[in-house]
């Protein structure tokens, strides 16, 4: 087939769909792309007249926005008749772990993939290319297959008789949230999977409009969806190891950041991905791992799956364990006492907070009967309600188990009895310590669990220190 792709529908306008879809219209100008979601909150926030309201904050994607909606790129809920003018479509949809049924708290649920493919085959016109752009269990793509595979014949005009026809391809994403527009425009590597060559050769001419040839990898497609997975679980198992590592320089006197230095520089080990941290959040690590692990069981690898299972296993330990610690320093009671948590989002620069290690240790302290004050730069009070599936309340003798949401630092650090740093926001780098520490309730604490601060700040300051991987010194 000679015909170019003019036309692009993209499934799901979320943290992937959204900044995958604004760079490629920004780099491909003669592409229509129509972003379309069931959501017709989320497209209202997308259309918002005011770029900073968009639903997914991410550094420079407003830009994008304001630059090009309306122009090439269109958010809507317009499903069936995006789907119809589509050459190809990509779908983007949430994968959640599956909460029951077979595979329960492993599996993906693949529901709303399979309801995507399904709105695919009933409006698609002429020959549609798919891509899986969602991370998905591996062989998800035969599952497209089989569902649009067995869609009817569309007739045009009454008159031709046109045979629909499909090709399912994998282009998985790579991105990493709060630094997705750089690493869409300039990606270590884009993946293709599949064994139609048109199509393949057809996204891969989408892609060298901005990316370099050689960074463009063709596989076949169960490789392209296992790579994906993968390549999350390899980071995540970086993450668990430095974590464990973490708790023995506690314990030894070794300090974390010189044995990540010291092993970062060995070129075959790097740099990246060895800050220790209260855990990894974020919507993918996780669940790709119980994806691994399921698929490892499926197969009869037990003990491959054991080994994987053991990543989130840290990953846990290390949330318990922090909470442990900062109960233990209040001599095994924080019943009443104010505790200000700084930053609820999974990691910087990005509002998400799925599988944010906050939620974890925020309600272990709530359990403990700690008084919190959230303060976080991007999330709002509504969502950390809806992670804690409580109200916030008023500060209130009587109540022992409760939260409050501010956005005045100043206030929320008011007669704290500790301040818990979970959240690496450059925001709290460059806080006025002295100043707040003053305002705290003495004796006061300062748990830092991403590095943030150095001892030497705090030098002279009337407050005790914590810090991930280094303990009290
Ligand atoms: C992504 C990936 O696509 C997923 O595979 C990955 O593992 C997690 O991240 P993400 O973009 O982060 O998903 O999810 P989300 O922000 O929840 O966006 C998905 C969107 O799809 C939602 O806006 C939802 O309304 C929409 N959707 C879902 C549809 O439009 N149609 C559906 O049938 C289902
Ligand atoms: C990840 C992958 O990086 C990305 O390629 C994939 O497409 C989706 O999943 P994301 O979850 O957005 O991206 O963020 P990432 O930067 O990988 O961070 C994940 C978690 O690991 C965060 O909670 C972060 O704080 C934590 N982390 C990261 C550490 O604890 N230490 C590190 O050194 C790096």
């Amino acid at each position: 087939m000679t015909y170019m792709i003019e036309n692009i529908c993209c499934i799901g306008a979320g943290y992937v769909g959204g900044p995958t879809m604004a760079v490629l219209a920004e780099k491909c100008p003669n592409i229509k792309v129509n972003v379309v979601d069931l959501d017709i909150n989320r497209i209202k926030l997308w259309n918002s007249k005011n770029v900073n309201e968009i639903p997914i904050f991410e550094p420079g994607l407003a830009e994008i926005v304001s630059k090009i909606r309306d122009k090439n790129l269109f958010f809507s809920n317009n499903i069936e008749e995006s789907i119809k003018e589509a050459d190809l479509i990509f779908i983007s949809v949430n994968t959640p772990t599956k909460i029951k049924g077979l595979g329960a708290n492993y599996a993906s649920d693949l529901k709303w993939i399979e309801s995507s493919a399904r709105q695919v085959a009933k409006f698609a016109i002429g020959h549609t290319i798919v891509v899986e752009k969602s991370t998905v269990p591996v062989r998800t793509a035969e599952l497209i297959k089989t569902i649009l595979n067995s869609s009817e014949d569309f007739n045009l005009n009454n008159k031709n008789k046109y045979k629909k026809t499909f090709s399912v391809i994998s282009s998985p994403e790579f991105l990493a949230e709060g630094n997705a527009i750089k690493d869409l425009r300039n990606p270590d590597r884009v993946l293709i999977g599949g064994e139609d060559k048109d199509s393949i050769d057809k996204l891969c001419n989408i892609y060298e409009n901005w990316i370099p040839k050689e960074k463009i990898l063709v596989t076949n497609l169960w490789s392209s969806e296992l790579s994906k997975l993968t390549a999350n679980a390899f980071l995540a198992q970086r993450i668990s190891s430095i974590n464990s590592i973490s708790a023995i320089c506690e314990k030894t006197g070794a300090e974390i950041g010189e044995v990540s230095a010291a092993i970062g520089s060995d070129s075959r080990i790097g740099p990246k991905f060895l800050s220790s941290s209260p855990g990894f959040g974020g919507s993918c690590f996780k669940k790709d791992i119980l994806n691994l692990v399921y698929l490892c069981r499926y197969y009869g690898l037990d003990v491959a799956a054991e080994y994987w299972e053991n990543v989130i296993r840290i990953n846990n330990w290390q949330k318990d364990r922090i909470s442990k610690i900062i109960v233990d320093k209040f001599f095994g009671t924080i019943t009443g006492k104010k505790i200000a948590l700084f930053g609820f989002s999974f990691k910087a620069n990005t509002n998400d907070t799925r599988e944010s290690a906050s939620i974890d240790i925020a309600n272990n302290l709530i359990d403990n009967g700690a008084k919190l004050v959230i303060h976080d730069p991007r999330v709002s009070q509504k969502q950390i309600e809806f992670d804690l599936k409580q109200s916030p309340s008023i500060f209130d003798q009587f109540q022992e188990s409760i939260w409050v949401y501010e956005e005045d630092i100043m206030k929320a650090v008011k007669l704290a009895d500790a301040i818990v740093i979970l959240t690496e926001w450059d925001y709290y780098r460059n806080l006025n310590w002295k100043l707040i520490i003053k305002g705290m309730r003495k004796p006061s604490w300062i748990f830092d669990t991403r590095g943030l601060i150095s001892k030497e700040t705090l030098k002279d300051l009337e407050i005790n220190f914590w810090s991930l991987g280094n303990g009290c010194k």
